[in-house]
Protein backbone atom coordinates (compact mmCIF):
# COMPACT_ATOMS: atom_id res chain seq x y z
CA UNK A 1 0.00 0.00 0.00
CA UNK A 2 1.33 3.54 -0.66
CA UNK A 3 1.97 5.61 2.12
CA UNK A 4 -0.77 8.28 1.40
CA UNK A 5 -3.86 7.90 -0.37
CA UNK A 6 -4.57 9.79 -3.52
CA UNK A 7 -8.40 10.67 -4.93
CA UNK A 8 -8.30 9.23 -8.50
CA UNK A 9 -9.53 12.77 -9.76
CA UNK A 10 -6.41 14.47 -8.08
CA UNK A 11 -3.75 11.84 -9.48
CA UNK A 12 -1.53 12.86 -12.07
CA UNK A 13 -1.94 11.09 -15.27
CA UNK A 14 0.88 11.25 -18.07
CA UNK A 15 0.19 11.15 -21.90
CA UNK A 16 -2.79 9.68 -23.03
CA UNK A 17 -0.91 7.33 -25.69
CA UNK A 18 -4.17 5.69 -26.76
CA UNK A 19 -5.31 8.71 -27.71
CA UNK A 20 -2.26 9.13 -30.40
CA UNK A 21 -2.53 5.49 -31.53
CA UNK A 22 0.63 4.14 -29.56
CA UNK A 23 0.48 0.72 -27.65
CA UNK A 24 0.67 1.19 -24.09
CA UNK A 25 4.92 0.80 -23.13
CA UNK A 26 6.91 2.90 -20.94
CA UNK A 27 9.16 4.96 -23.45
CA UNK A 28 10.95 8.06 -22.50
CA UNK A 29 10.01 11.26 -23.16
CA UNK A 30 11.02 13.70 -26.30
CA UNK A 31 13.29 16.11 -25.37
CA UNK A 32 11.01 19.70 -25.88
CA UNK A 33 14.05 21.58 -27.26
CA UNK A 34 13.83 19.99 -30.14
CA UNK A 35 10.29 21.84 -30.80
CA UNK A 36 11.22 25.10 -28.85
CA UNK A 37 10.48 26.92 -32.12
CA UNK A 38 7.12 26.18 -34.07
CA UNK A 39 6.80 26.39 -37.73
CA UNK A 40 5.07 29.85 -37.15
CA UNK A 41 8.08 30.79 -34.97
CA UNK A 42 6.20 31.28 -32.02
CA UNK A 43 7.97 29.62 -28.63
CA UNK A 44 5.10 28.44 -26.82
CA UNK A 45 4.41 25.03 -28.47
CA UNK A 46 7.73 23.25 -26.03
CA UNK A 47 5.92 24.72 -23.20
CA UNK A 48 2.46 23.32 -24.00
CA UNK A 49 4.22 19.87 -25.07
CA UNK A 50 5.52 19.14 -21.46
CA UNK A 51 2.17 19.91 -19.67
CA UNK A 52 0.91 17.41 -22.18
CA UNK A 53 3.64 14.90 -21.06
CA UNK A 54 3.02 16.23 -17.40
CA UNK A 55 -0.45 15.36 -18.12
CA UNK A 56 -1.35 18.46 -16.60
CA UNK A 57 -3.05 19.69 -19.81
CA UNK A 58 -5.24 17.44 -22.38
CA UNK A 59 -3.78 16.41 -26.38
CA UNK A 60 -6.67 19.64 -27.72
CA UNK A 61 -4.22 21.92 -26.29
CA UNK A 62 -1.74 21.34 -28.90
CA UNK A 63 -1.15 22.76 -32.62
CA UNK A 64 -1.69 19.91 -35.24
CA UNK A 65 2.50 19.94 -35.52
CA UNK A 66 3.09 19.83 -31.75
CA UNK A 67 0.68 16.42 -32.21
CA UNK A 68 2.81 15.04 -34.76
CA UNK A 69 5.59 15.89 -33.14
CA UNK A 70 4.77 14.07 -30.34
CA UNK A 71 3.02 11.31 -31.98
CA UNK A 72 6.32 10.61 -34.13
CA UNK A 73 8.49 10.02 -31.16
CA UNK A 74 6.54 7.42 -29.11
CA UNK A 75 5.90 5.76 -32.89
CA UNK A 76 9.64 5.59 -33.20
CA UNK A 77 10.12 4.62 -29.18
CA UNK A 78 7.25 1.99 -29.72
CA UNK A 79 8.99 0.28 -32.74
CA UNK A 80 12.18 0.41 -30.99
CA UNK A 81 10.64 -1.20 -28.02
CA UNK A 82 8.92 -3.84 -30.58
CA UNK A 83 12.48 -4.65 -31.99
CA UNK A 84 13.90 -5.25 -28.76
CA UNK A 85 10.94 -7.57 -28.21
CA UNK A 86 12.09 -9.11 -31.39
CA UNK A 87 15.69 -9.20 -30.80
CA UNK A 88 15.27 -10.99 -27.27
CA UNK A 89 13.05 -13.55 -28.44
CA UNK A 90 15.49 -14.26 -30.71
CA UNK A 91 17.77 -14.73 -29.26
CA UNK A 92 16.21 -17.21 -26.74
CA UNK A 93 14.13 -19.33 -29.46
CA UNK A 94 16.13 -22.57 -30.47
CA UNK A 95 17.63 -22.66 -33.61
CA UNK A 96 15.30 -25.03 -34.75
CA UNK A 97 12.21 -23.18 -34.49
CA UNK A 98 13.77 -19.68 -35.49
CA UNK A 99 11.81 -19.82 -38.51
CA UNK A 100 8.58 -20.77 -37.06
CA UNK A 101 6.25 -18.11 -38.06
CA UNK A 102 2.59 -17.27 -36.54
CA UNK A 103 -0.37 -18.10 -38.19
CA UNK A 104 -3.20 -15.44 -37.97
CA UNK A 105 -4.73 -17.80 -34.77
CA UNK A 106 -1.24 -17.40 -32.83
CA UNK A 107 -1.34 -13.92 -33.69
CA UNK A 108 -4.85 -13.18 -32.09
CA UNK A 109 -4.01 -15.46 -29.53
CA UNK A 110 -1.15 -13.36 -28.49
CA UNK A 111 -2.97 -9.45 -29.19
CA UNK A 112 -5.35 -11.29 -26.62
CA UNK A 113 -2.43 -12.30 -24.14
CA UNK A 114 -0.64 -8.83 -24.12
CA UNK A 115 -4.02 -6.83 -24.02
CA UNK A 116 -5.91 -8.69 -21.17
CA UNK A 117 -3.80 -11.36 -19.98
CA UNK A 118 -6.16 -12.46 -17.20
CA UNK A 119 -9.18 -13.28 -19.58
CA UNK A 120 -7.36 -15.36 -21.89
CA UNK A 121 -7.34 -18.75 -21.84
CA UNK A 122 -3.69 -21.12 -22.09
CA UNK A 123 -3.25 -23.08 -25.22
CA UNK A 124 -3.09 -26.65 -25.04
CA UNK A 125 -1.55 -27.90 -28.05
CA UNK A 126 -2.19 -31.67 -28.40
CA UNK A 127 -0.68 -33.68 -31.65
CA UNK A 128 1.39 -37.27 -32.13
CA UNK A 129 5.13 -37.22 -32.28
CA UNK A 130 6.52 -34.86 -35.20
CA UNK A 131 3.37 -33.24 -36.10
CA UNK A 132 4.70 -29.54 -35.80
CA UNK A 133 3.84 -28.64 -31.66
CA UNK A 134 6.89 -27.45 -30.40
CA UNK A 135 7.03 -25.42 -33.49
CA UNK A 136 3.26 -24.22 -33.35
CA UNK A 137 4.32 -22.85 -29.81
CA UNK A 138 7.47 -21.08 -30.38
CA UNK A 139 5.02 -19.25 -33.44
CA UNK A 140 2.96 -18.30 -30.83
CA UNK A 141 5.78 -16.75 -28.78
CA UNK A 142 7.24 -15.18 -31.71
CA UNK A 143 4.11 -13.41 -32.41
CA UNK A 144 3.91 -11.99 -28.63
CA UNK A 145 7.33 -10.32 -29.23
CA UNK A 146 6.12 -8.87 -32.55
CA UNK A 147 2.94 -6.74 -30.67
CA UNK A 148 6.31 -5.24 -29.22
CA UNK A 149 4.49 -5.28 -25.68
CA UNK A 150 7.19 -6.16 -22.32
CA UNK A 151 5.47 -9.37 -22.00
CA UNK A 152 8.06 -11.72 -20.07
CA UNK A 153 8.08 -15.46 -21.08
CA UNK A 154 10.35 -18.40 -20.50
CA UNK A 155 10.43 -22.07 -22.18
CA UNK A 156 10.96 -25.41 -20.41
CA UNK A 157 10.79 -28.57 -21.75
CA UNK A 158 8.61 -30.78 -18.83
CA UNK A 159 11.92 -32.85 -18.29
CA UNK A 160 14.41 -29.78 -18.04
CA UNK A 161 11.85 -28.11 -16.11
CA UNK A 162 12.18 -31.03 -13.61
CA UNK A 163 15.93 -31.26 -13.37
CA UNK A 164 15.82 -27.64 -13.11
CA UNK A 165 13.74 -27.40 -9.77
CA UNK A 166 14.79 -30.58 -7.88
CA UNK A 167 16.19 -29.81 -4.99
CA UNK A 168 20.21 -29.27 -4.76
CA UNK A 169 22.18 -28.53 -2.00
CA UNK A 170 23.07 -24.38 -2.13
CA UNK A 171 20.27 -23.66 -4.53
CA UNK A 172 17.05 -22.08 -3.49
CA UNK A 173 14.79 -24.44 -5.68
CA UNK A 174 11.38 -22.79 -3.94
CA UNK A 175 12.58 -19.25 -5.14
CA UNK A 176 12.87 -20.65 -8.38
CA UNK A 177 9.81 -22.03 -8.45
CA UNK A 178 7.85 -19.04 -7.66
CA UNK A 179 10.00 -16.80 -10.39
CA UNK A 180 9.12 -19.83 -13.03
CA UNK A 181 5.14 -20.23 -11.86
CA UNK A 182 4.80 -15.97 -11.95
CA UNK A 183 6.27 -15.59 -15.44
CA UNK A 184 3.72 -13.91 -17.75
CA UNK A 185 3.54 -16.25 -20.10
CA UNK A 186 5.00 -20.02 -19.65
CA UNK A 187 5.57 -22.34 -22.32
CA UNK A 188 6.48 -25.96 -20.98
CA UNK A 189 6.77 -28.36 -23.47
CA UNK A 190 6.09 -32.07 -23.96
CA UNK A 191 3.59 -32.69 -20.29
CA UNK A 192 3.51 -36.02 -19.56
CA UNK A 193 6.39 -37.41 -22.05
CA UNK A 194 7.77 -39.28 -19.14
CA UNK A 195 5.87 -40.97 -16.36
CA UNK A 196 5.09 -38.83 -13.53
CA UNK A 197 6.20 -39.90 -10.83
CA UNK A 198 5.01 -38.47 -6.94
CA UNK A 199 7.90 -35.57 -7.20
CA UNK A 200 7.41 -34.75 -10.85
CA UNK A 201 3.94 -35.09 -10.10
CA UNK A 202 3.28 -32.72 -7.00
CA UNK A 203 5.85 -30.03 -8.93
CA UNK A 204 3.43 -30.42 -12.07
CA UNK A 205 0.23 -29.94 -9.66
CA UNK A 206 1.63 -26.82 -7.86
CA UNK A 207 2.45 -25.07 -11.38
CA UNK A 208 -0.54 -25.52 -13.05
CA UNK A 209 -2.37 -24.75 -9.84
CA UNK A 210 -0.90 -21.51 -9.44
CA UNK A 211 -1.45 -20.70 -13.20
CA UNK A 212 -5.37 -22.08 -12.73
CA UNK A 213 -5.31 -19.84 -9.36
CA UNK A 214 -3.86 -16.61 -10.79
CA UNK A 215 -5.58 -16.72 -14.42
CA UNK A 216 -2.14 -16.66 -15.88
CA UNK A 217 -1.68 -17.83 -19.55
CA UNK A 218 1.11 -20.46 -20.83
CA UNK A 219 1.05 -22.71 -23.25
CA UNK A 220 1.51 -26.47 -23.13
CA UNK A 221 2.30 -29.30 -25.36
CA UNK A 222 1.50 -32.60 -25.06
CA UNK A 223 1.55 -36.06 -27.16
CA UNK A 224 -0.38 -37.69 -24.71
CA UNK A 225 -3.92 -38.12 -26.32
CA UNK A 226 -6.62 -35.91 -25.00
CA UNK A 227 -8.34 -39.12 -23.97
CA UNK A 228 -5.42 -40.63 -21.79
CA UNK A 229 -4.11 -37.04 -19.83
CA UNK A 230 -6.22 -37.57 -16.63
CA UNK A 231 -4.54 -41.07 -16.98
CA UNK A 232 -1.10 -39.75 -17.56
CA UNK A 233 -1.17 -36.44 -15.67
CA UNK A 234 -3.50 -37.81 -12.98
CA UNK A 235 -6.94 -36.10 -12.21
CA UNK A 236 -6.07 -32.98 -10.67
CA UNK A 237 -3.82 -31.72 -13.69
CA UNK A 238 -5.71 -32.91 -16.18
CA UNK A 239 -9.00 -31.41 -14.62
CA UNK A 240 -7.46 -28.14 -14.77
CA UNK A 241 -5.59 -28.02 -17.68
CA UNK A 242 -9.05 -28.80 -19.60
CA UNK A 243 -10.62 -26.05 -17.68
CA UNK A 244 -8.02 -23.55 -18.42
CA UNK A 245 -6.96 -24.58 -21.86
CA UNK A 246 -8.06 -24.18 -25.32
CA UNK A 247 -7.31 -27.05 -26.96
CA UNK A 248 -5.24 -26.84 -30.49
CA UNK A 249 -5.17 -30.44 -32.26
CA UNK A 250 -2.04 -31.41 -34.57
CA UNK A 251 -2.81 -33.75 -36.65
CA UNK A 252 -1.04 -35.76 -39.89
CA UNK A 253 2.58 -37.79 -40.01
CA UNK A 254 5.75 -37.33 -38.33
CA UNK A 255 6.82 -34.54 -40.28
CA UNK A 256 10.28 -35.35 -39.45
CA UNK A 257 10.00 -38.56 -41.33
CA UNK A 258 9.64 -36.38 -44.93
CA UNK A 259 12.84 -34.68 -43.79
CA UNK A 260 14.91 -37.91 -43.92
CA UNK A 261 17.73 -38.13 -46.35
N1 LIG B 1 4.37 -25.69 -39.85
C1 LIG B 1 5.61 -26.14 -40.05
N2 LIG B 1 6.31 -25.72 -41.13
C2 LIG B 1 7.55 -26.18 -41.35
N3 LIG B 1 8.20 -27.06 -40.59
C3 LIG B 1 7.55 -27.50 -39.50
C4 LIG B 1 6.23 -27.07 -39.19
N4 LIG B 1 5.85 -27.67 -38.06
C5 LIG B 1 6.88 -28.43 -37.68
N5 LIG B 1 7.90 -28.33 -38.55
C6 LIG B 1 9.17 -29.06 -38.46
O1 LIG B 1 8.86 -30.43 -38.25
C7 LIG B 1 9.73 -31.01 -37.28
C8 LIG B 1 8.91 -31.53 -36.11
O2 LIG B 1 8.26 -30.44 -35.47
P1 LIG B 1 8.17 -30.34 -33.89
O3 LIG B 1 9.49 -30.59 -33.27
O4 LIG B 1 7.49 -29.06 -33.60
O5 LIG B 1 7.18 -31.55 -33.60
P2 LIG B 1 6.51 -31.99 -32.20
O6 LIG B 1 5.07 -32.23 -32.48
O7 LIG B 1 6.86 -31.00 -31.18
O8 LIG B 1 7.24 -33.37 -31.93
P3 LIG B 1 7.45 -34.14 -30.52
O9 LIG B 1 6.11 -34.69 -30.12
O10 LIG B 1 8.42 -35.22 -30.83
O11 LIG B 1 7.99 -33.15 -29.55
C9 LIG B 1 10.71 -29.92 -36.88
O12 LIG B 1 11.87 -30.04 -37.70
C10 LIG B 1 9.98 -28.64 -37.23
O13 LIG B 1 10.87 -27.59 -37.51
MG1 LIG C 1 8.06 -31.13 -29.44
Amino acid sequence: MPDKWTPPSQRRRGIDLAALGIPPGRYVHPDVTDFLVSPDGSREGGARIQACLAGTASLDTLQPAEVDFIRQHFLNAAEEQRQKCIAYFESKVPRRYASARPSAIAKAWAQAVVTNPDATRSLLIVGPTGTGKTHEAYSVLRAIAETGRATGWAAYTAADLYARLRPRTGRDSEAEFEAIADTDVLFVDDLGAAKLTEWTEEVTYRLINHRYEQCRPGIFTSNVPPIQLRDVLGERIASRLTEMCERIALKGDDRRKGMAA
